[in-house]
């Protein structure tokens, strides 16, 4: 079986579900709280595991009770851990999360034990991504770790997708060695500089991540409208699944976990997406971030009523 690394945050959401955001200066009592494993790195790799595939997680959590919790949750959704350490005198990172009735969100982070992960400690681990065959990272480690990460990665032939999210300035160093991008359409503005405001200006930006950084697989993520797949010199829109949403967090998460796993058991590009895509449905469906990512049944299960 294909193996997977996914390299990156470890977070705690402290969610609360509110009727509406709270503007300035405003106080604002909530109608749910609950405390759920997430951060953007963690959330991909128990999709990734949930939905089929073999992985092993890259990280750093703090040295604190909750940070044993998450890695037992990861355990339990069978991720190697031996890659995760544990950080002396650091807090496990975490997010706050607002998510109204309309389940849109706004989320604040704290790195904490995150910010620990520097290039010696993934060169200290780089045995778990020059054995994959597929290395998955994003952006709320730093960008030093990502670097040394991707270059590793593309050294021993293991193919790395980025996930660039949160949005943030990268450097040529990093983006010269990502196989396949999945920004969303604020990512992309940030990496190109071309508003995402319509498919022609998809196109556009897809070229230019294409030219500029000799990217091979270009996939914008639209929200409802679905995904921009932008390969091999052929661009088209490939429409989602349609959902009431109660939480769009880590629904991107959920897509990026679910589309790696399919391209590692051999599916076309076409089926990877549609995987993802109905398992991050699923994910809009239900609360928190990884409490609401599916599993492989479920997922199966959803693509098949839908023809
Ligand atoms: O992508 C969703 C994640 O972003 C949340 O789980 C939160 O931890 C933030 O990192
Ligand atoms: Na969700």
């Amino acid at each position: 079986m294909a193996k997977l690394t996914v390299l990156g945050s470890i977070n705690v959401d402290h969610l609360l579900q509110v009727a509406q955001f709270p503007r300035p200066g405003q106080t604002l009592e909530a109608e749910n709280y609950q405390t759920i494993p997430g951060g953007k790195g963690a959330n991909q790799a128990v999709a990734a595991a949930r939905l089929g595939a073999r992985v092993a997680m890259v990280g750093c959590i703090g040295d604190d009770p909750i940070g044993q919790t998450m890695k037992q949750g990861f355990e339990a959704d069978g991720i190697d851990t031996s890659a995760i350490d544990s950080v002396p005198g650091e807090a496990t990172g975490l997010a706050m999360i607002y998510v109204n009735a309309q389940g849109e969100n706004n989320i604040g982070i704290w790195p904490g034990a995150n910010g620990a992960l520097g290039s010696d400690r993934v060169a200290a681990h780089r045995q778990a991504i020059e054995q994959a065959d597929l290395l998955l990272i994003q952006l709320e480690t730093p960008t030093e770790s990502l670097i040394e990460a991707a270059k590793l990665a593309k050294a021993a032939g293991t193919r790395v997708v980025l996930n660039p999210a949160p949005a943030k300035a990268l450097p040529d160093a990093l983006l010269r060695h990502v196989d396949i991008i999945t920004p969303n359409e604020t990512e992309a503005e940030q990496l190109t500089g071309i508003a995402v405001a319509n498919d022609e200006a998809a196109a556009k930006a897809a070229e230019c991540l294409h030219q500029k950084f000799g990217i091979e697989m270009v996939i914008i993520t639209l929200g409802k409208r679905g995904v921009w797949l932008s390969h091999l010199g052929a661009q088209r829109l490939v429409p989602g699944f349609r959902v009431s949403a109660i939480d769009t967090t880590a629904a991107g998460d959920t897509f990026n976990g679910g589309f790696v796993t399919a391209l590692l058991e051999g599916q076309s590009v076409d089926d990877a997406i549609r995987f993802g895509q109905a398992a991050a449905a699923l994910s809009v469906t239900r609360l928190g971030a990884q409490s609401s990512i599916p599993t492989r049944e479920e997922t199966l299960a959803l693509i098949a009523s839908q023809g």
